[in-house]
């Protein structure tokens, strides 16, 4: 699951209801959950799905959605790739379940042997398998906090990376989020994220790179904490749950130095990102970078199974044990679901399509820029985002319009991938999908999006 950011108070009625049999099992949802922070939230999209297929959804009433959210970039091959499903059943009619830790397995080895033939940089020797993102991550950590012998991480604000206590003190949850866990939030020092939108008037984005890594020597390492004690930085190379955030390039490469410098792990967080999203194997790879770990999750078993992935250099990851783990990572059917979706990802040049289609689907929405209302369209292969802002000023989001844009596109049958409380919509439909229903879902967006942006709108 991925944050919902959460800035509108829950609970605000959708504009259209649930209706028809939806409605009943709305009721029922709701009568279990009542209080489980999504229930309302998720309430945004006022369907409940009956059956899922390559890029589309249907709902309890039988009608048809496009899913421009592949679940959060985890069904990234569509809805239920059925070569994975194939192996996936297959390999459980095989193996079942079993310990890696106790029994190492073929499926794993096969996995962790694939993983590294599409790494993003050949000093990435070593795998460790889990079980989620979030579980990544802590792993990640884990190796860079324990072989440093250093206790803390540099983290950027705007950044997901889970909801555990572990994950939520390196991430950047808001407030709420983090109300009644603030004893829990140690351990890492935040910097803002270099969000090129929000740079200041008259700078270029180079310059705002540097201005940002000027931040991190004078300011944070000179005030919060010295540079010996930082373990690792870690990085979403695009922020997509920030509202998709493509930091400078020369801030990147501008970290991997001071990463170098001091001896910190550069960490960069693919779990949403990795696996062709960007338009690339890895979106670290638009940077010319290299990681010394890697944290994968998400779209890496085509949606099917849970499962997840540190990849790590020798000193990481190489030299000594490091207690980490949970009972069901690399779960045998999962390693093979993941194995067949890296061999499709390849045979089918996922990436490059994701490339592909991407900058055919920015070219669309950069011509909605001039609109009053847009703030900016932004995106890298298939993740994208249109910023929706009260008269051009980046400081002024409008969340009021984009939730009514995002139920308008929900009642004309598509799925804009949309964070509850955010201004920005996203695009991220699953790698496979249709070029034909990609530029419907696109001419819903831009429909309901003149229908609810300002009247200058054409
Ligand atoms: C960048 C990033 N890291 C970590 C996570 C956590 O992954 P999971 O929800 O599978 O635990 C997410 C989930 O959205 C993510 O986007």
């Amino acid at each position: 699951m991925s944050e919902p950011s959460g800035t509108s108070p829950p609970g605000d009625p959708p504009p259209v209801g649930p209706t028809g049999r939806s409605a009943e099992y709305w009721a029922r949802y709701r009568a279990l959950a009542p209080k489980y922070f999504w229930a309302e939230e998720t309430r945004s999209a006022s369907i409940v799905v009956a059956g899922a297929e390559g890029s589309t959804l249907k709902d309890a009433d039988g009608r048809t959605y496009i899913d421009l959210t592949s679940q959060w970039s985890t069904n990234n091959l569509g809805n239920v790739h059925p070569e994975v499903l194939r192996a996936s059943v297959d390999a459980l009619g095989r193996y079942g379940f079993l310990i890696y830790f106790l029994h190492p397995h073929l499926p794993m080895i096969e996995l962790s042997e694939k993983l590294l033939e599409i790494r993003p940089s050949p000093n990435l020797t070593r795998v460790f398998l889990e079980l989620s993102g979030t579980g990544a991550v802590e792993a990640a950590v884990k190796h860079a906090v324990q072989t440093s012998r250093r206790p803390l991480v540099l983290s950027f604000l705007g950044q997901y990376h889970g909801l555990s206590i572990g994950t939520g003190a390196i991430g950047s949850l808001s407030s709420e989020e983090r109300r009644h866990w603030e004893p829990y939030h140690g351990g890492s020092v935040h910097a803002p994220y270099p969000a090129p939108y929000r740079r200041p008037a008259g700078m270029s984005e180079t310059e705002f790179g540097e201005s940002m890594l000027g931040y991190l020597e004078e300011q944070l390492l000179r005030y919060q904490a010295a540079p010996d004690r930082i373990a690792a930085a870690i990085l979403e190379p695009v922020a997509c749950e920030a509202g998709i955030w493509i930091p400078p390039k020369n801030f990147v490469r501008g970290l991997r130095r001071l990463c170098d410098a001091h001896g910190w792990y550069f960490i960069a967080d693919e779990v949403e990102t990795g696996l062709g999203r960007t338009g690339s194997m890895w979106a670290i790879d638009h940077f010319g970078v290299a990681p010394d770990l890697l944290t994968i999750g998400k779209g890496i078993s085509g949606g099917l199974l849970p499962i997840s992935a540190v990849l790590g250099d020798e000193r990481s990851m190489g030299e000594e044990g490091v207690a980490a783990g949970t009972t069901f990572a690399g779960h045998p059917a999962a390693c093979v679901a993941a194995s067949t979706t890296i061999d499709i990802l390849r045979r089918d040049r996922l990436p490059e399509r994701s490339a592909r289609l991407g900058a055919h689907a920015l070219k669309r929405l950069q011509e909605w820029t001039a609109w009053e209302g847009i703030g900016d369209v932004r995106g890298l292969g298939l993740c994208l985002g249109v910023e929706l802002v009260h008269n051009k000023d980046p400081r002024r989001p409008d969340p009021k319009t984009t939730r009514a844009v995002f139920f308008d596109c929900v009642a004309h049958g598509t799925l804009p991938l949309y964070n509850y409380g955010d201004n920005v919509l996203r695009v991220q439909p699953p790698l496979t999908i249709e070029e034909p229903l990609l530029d419907q879902a696109l001419d819903t967006l831009g429909e309901a999006l003149r229908r609810h942006l300002p009247k200058t709108a054409s």
